[in-house]
């Protein structure tokens, strides 16, 4: 059974959710934007509208409560988009699309009534029944809301390759900038045990990836304190990293050479021009800011170093262990995530100045692990061992157990402070260049 608080909780959790979504819509000049398709991988920016409402009313109030449908036309239409590996569409060819899809007005109202039906069934339902599968813990609760906290990192993304003059700029935003690097520096982590996944019963919710627990031994290992920044990325393309086919697996050497890429999708310009396209405008390339690539660089990056990515055990083990051989719940400790732990939860539209966020630091001094983009490793995207598909999404994950994505840890600008706990996996093709991400790099002698 849940009680009042609990229930009025998630009820402000959703609406704090669907005030957000529409915030991010409300950013968009529509004729510009709403039936466009900034990365071809991903459908246009119409089906969002509609997929985080339909998604909530499929799974709460159909899936887990019985209910009725409204549209079984829409509830379809908008019932999944994440990922596919063929692009079939030009990207931004907006007037096939204009015609392929419904009118906003359309999208809009099945959004309202599937929305008014998720919220009746939060304030009045059964929602945690034990023995159910979809209601055992409220888990199809917390999926809904998870979900749509997810995908308005996945709107941010792609709004971010939207011209300009597709978006509104908030008011008064401007992008933290400074000068300096900061002094990259190797911290030695001793051997020890780190904590993959997490126990079901000690955590309100986790994805069906994140279960069960179990330990992994660490050997010991050295890890950069800080994200590699766009300084140091620099270093890599100025001297010829794109053009060494030495630094790069054989796919990724075929993805840079087939598409002519020669620096990150985020950077534009050369030499002393070069700029980063930020979410609102064009900057001179902050030096201090972590550079976001794909996989395939990041790797590539590290390989030419003579380094390689953490594994998903050495981030754990650099995140949340210490000396005196506990696990901590956050890399600062045990205090509930604010602004200055670090760069997530929508603070800001870009990232900040590495190591600017010393509160955040882990026990062992490691910058920024949570926060200011997303880390990747060097980890496929692999059920733990006892892995079972969750009844509230069952493909969730269990679609891209297919050794063609690679795990990352951590969190970005726009990744909300109820994801951000040490289990919390998100996962990537290695040459999908659109995500916050960025890394930093382990050696195995120390
Ligand atoms: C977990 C972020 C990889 O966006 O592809 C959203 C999340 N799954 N709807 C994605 C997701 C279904 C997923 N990631
Ligand atoms: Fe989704």
């Amino acid at each position: 059974m849940i009680n009042v608080a609990e229930r009025d909780n998630l009820l402000g959790w959703y609406r704090r959710n669907r005030a957000r979504t529409q915030a991010l819509f409300d950013m968009l000049v529509e004729d510009r934007a709403y039936y466009h398709q900034p990365i071809a991988l991903r459908h246009p920016i119409v089906f969002y509208e509609g997929h985080l409402p339909a998604f909530s009313f499929n799974t709460l109030v159909k899936g887990a409560l019985g209910g009725a449908s409204i549209d079984p036309a829409m509830e379809l239409l908008f019932a999944r988009g994440i990922d596919p590996d063929t692009a079939d569409a030009a990207p931004g060819d907006a007037e096939r699309n204009r015609q392929r899809w419904p009118g906003r007005a359309i999208v809009r109202q099945f959004a309202e009534e599937a929305d008014h039906q998720v919220v009746a069934a939060l304030a009045g339902a059964d929602l945690d029944r034990p023995g159910d599968p979809m209601l055992e813990q409220a888990q199809a609760v917390f999926t809904i809301l998870e979900h749509e906290a997810l995908h308005q990192e996945t709107l941010l993304y792609i709004w971010h390759r939207l011209p300009f003059e597709a978006k509104r700029r908030p008011a008064g935003y401007q992008p933290l900038v400074n000068g300096d690097q900061p002094r990259q520096e190797w911290v030695d982590v001793p051997p020890g045990h780190a904590t993959l996944g997490v126990d079901r019963a000690s955590v309100p919710f986790g994805w069906d990836n994140e279960f069960p627990s179990f330990t992994a031994d660490a050997a010991a290992f050295s890890i950069q304190r800080h994200d590699v920044t766009n300084a140091a990325f620099l270093e890599f393309v100025d001297a010829g990293g794109y053009r060494d086919a030495r630094w790069w697996s054989e796919d990724d050497w075929q993805w840079i050479t087939a598409h002519g890429i020669c620096q990150p999708l985020f950077w534009e310009g050369e030499g002393r021009h070069r700029q980063w396209r930020g979410m609102f405008d064009l900057l001179s390339l902050p030096p201090s800011w972590p550079v976001y690539v794909s996989h395939a660089e990041a790797s590539a990056y590290a390989r030419w170093l003579g380094r390689r990515l953490p594994t998903e055990a050495q981030f754990q083990r650099a995140a949340y262990g210490g000396a005196d051989g506990r696990e901590r719940t956050f890399p600062w400790g045990e205090e509930p995530p604010r602004a200055a732990h670090g760069v997530f939860d929508f603070q800001t539209w870009d990232p900040e100045p590495a190591g600017s966020h010393p509160a955040g630091r882990s026990a062992w001094g490691i910058d920024d692990l949570v926060g200011n983009g997303w880390k990747w490793t060097s980890t496929p995207f692999h059920p733990f061992p006892g892995f079972t598909a969750m009844a509230s999404y069952p493909q969730y994950s269990a679609e891209f157990f297919d050794n063609q994505h690679l795990v990352m840890k951590g969190a970005s600008p726009a990744t909300a402070r109820e994801l951000l706990r040490p289990s919390m996996r998100n996962w990537f093709r290695p040459r999908y260049p659109y995500v916050y991400a960025t890394f930093r790099c382990v050696s195995d002698e120390c």
